[in-house]
């Protein structure tokens, strides 16, 4: 059991969350799906948003909508007080049709088309954060072309080093932002053009960052840039953006974790805010702070329910190919095509078998996915390729993936015509209601077109 997580409980030996039991949830519907809480979203904001403030009151939370955008979970940020970061087009009209105000929205996103950037500017965003000094030229044509001014926010690299997932660091010489040499240019030329504002500027080091040193090095950079391209551009910056990355618990934590590995943290919002916060209120407290969090908002206000449907043993084999032992596998129905993470970037969901909650899990197995890939295998627990569960674990059984909120529901797809999972919510009021159906039969061949066919909105 995750002791330390009380959003999950058993009743009857069945694993519930939120006070659900989850096994009689999944004996009533197709599985897989998801199972959201509200109660835990609107705590996981109010963690970011109450420590930060404690210490820069100028605080304001931008959520990350790339790590779900499910329109009921908008509606329940917008709620509890947060605003919302957009990556392209379609999450800014997901973020306004779950009722967030232009004025709540920064759109981010480091190949914005002419399209994306004249509708953002038009309806009014609070800011676009720019990737390049390409982009913010871009910009200030599009606002002139359509008489507006563009509040801007140069992105820059700070060039900060991180353990997390290389696939994960964004502020080390990769593809996001503007070299910081180039700071100082990127907010002259800003204030020079007559429709862009340089209104702050937006750092962001990467996802599930374990340590707090790499955000003191990054905002201490930032900072140091604030100066320098006020002083050069002749102008006072209104907010810094931290972007997100904070991490979350996925592994059970041990008394210490090793800060490289990254499924490991033992941090709190109050610890980021500290070495975030803490650094602009002593050095800039004029300067408003704005946070994307996206990842430790979402991700464990949900649970993927799935069943087992294969199991076998095979055997296990030295270097010369001699049977040393047998192997136990089980297949559960979600793979990589509902938890894409898994595959590309070996993530690691703790599982527990929702239907055994009661009993012992002190047996090895081999957890795999239903895909025909020989990759859809899911990564064993720290010490080794297995997951430990009861020994009767079967065929029928249900497994619950934990801490499974963010950037799940987002990166779903329909490989091998399987279809994308249906998600439900515990409410605060503690009713169980539907928020996105599963895919259909006609859903899965909704976008294949007759050759000669008229395609609706294409040329
Ligand atoms: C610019 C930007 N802001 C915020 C986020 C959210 O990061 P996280 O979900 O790790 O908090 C991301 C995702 O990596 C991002 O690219």
């Amino acid at each position: 059991m995750p002791a330390t997580d009380p959003l999950y409980t058993v009743r009857g030996g069945h694993l519930c969350f939120d006070d659900v039991d989850l096994v009689e949830m999944a004996d009533g519907r197709a599985t897989p799906f998801f199972v959201f809480s509200e109660r835990r979203l609107r705590d996981n904001i109010e963690a970011v948003l109450g420590s930060f403030r404690r210490i820069h009151e100028a605080t304001d939370v931008f959520y990350a909508s790339k790590a779900c955008s499910n329109l009921w979970f908008l509606g329940v940020v917008r709620d509890a007080g947060a605003n919302v970061e957009v990556n392209a087009e379609g999450e800014l009209e997901k973020a306004l049709a779950a009722g967030f105000e232009p004025s709540q929205i920064v759109f981010n996103g480091v190949a914005k088309t002419r399209h994306e950037i004249e509708h953002a500017v038009a309806c009014g965003v609070r800011a676009l954060m720019v990737d390049s000094l390409y982009e913010l030229g871009r910009v200030g044509e599009v606002a002139a072309s359509i008489g507006a001014v563009a509040a801007v926010a140069p992105r820059i690299d700070v060039h900060v080093p991180t353990l997390t997932h290389p696939g994960l660091e964004t502020a080390h010489g990769g593809k996001a932002g503007i070299d910081r040499d180039d700071a100082a240019r990127a907010f002259v030329l800003a204030a020079e053009h007559p429709n862009l504002e340089p209104a702050g500027m937006h750092l962001h080091i990467g996802s599930q960052i374990t340590s707090v040193e790499p955000y003191r090095q990054a905002i201490d950079a930032a900072l140091d840039l604030v100066a320098e391209v006020e002083g050069a551009a002749g102008v006072r910056l209104r907010f810094l953006n931290a972007g997100g990355g904070f991490a979350v618990p996925y592994r059970e934590a041990p008394v210490t974790c090793h800060p490289s590995d990254y499924f490991c943290s033992l941090l709190t919002a109050a610890d980021y805010a500290q070495a975030v916060g803490g650094a602009v209120a002593a050095r800039r407290p004029d300067l408003q702070l704005f946070l994307e969090p996206g990842r430790s908002i979402a991700a464990t206000t949900a649970v993927l329910v799935s069943r087992i449907e294969n199991e076998k043993v095979k055997g296990r084999r030295d270097g010369a190919g001699r049977r040393i032992g047998d192997e136990r596998w089980v297949t559960v129905d979600a793979g990589f095509n509902t938890l894409l993470e898994h595959t590309n970037y070996a993530w690691y969901y703790r599982t527990i078998v929702a239907s055994r909650a009661g009993e012992e899990a002190d047996t090895d197995f081999r957890l795999a996915g239903p895909l025909c890939d020989g990759g859809d295998v899911y990564a064993g627990d720290a010490d080794s390729p297995y997951r430990r569960f009861p020994a009767g674990t079967t065929v029928g059984d249900v497994v619950a993936f934990l801490d499974a909120g963010a950037y799940t529901l987002e990166m779903m797809n329909p490989y091998n015509a399987r279809p994308t999972a249906a998600a439900y919510a515990v409410t605060a009021a503690g009713e169980l209601v539907q928020i996105r159906r599963r895919d259909t039969v006609e859903d899965l061949v909704a976008h294949d077109v007759v050759p000669g066919d008229v395609v609706a909105g294409e040329a």
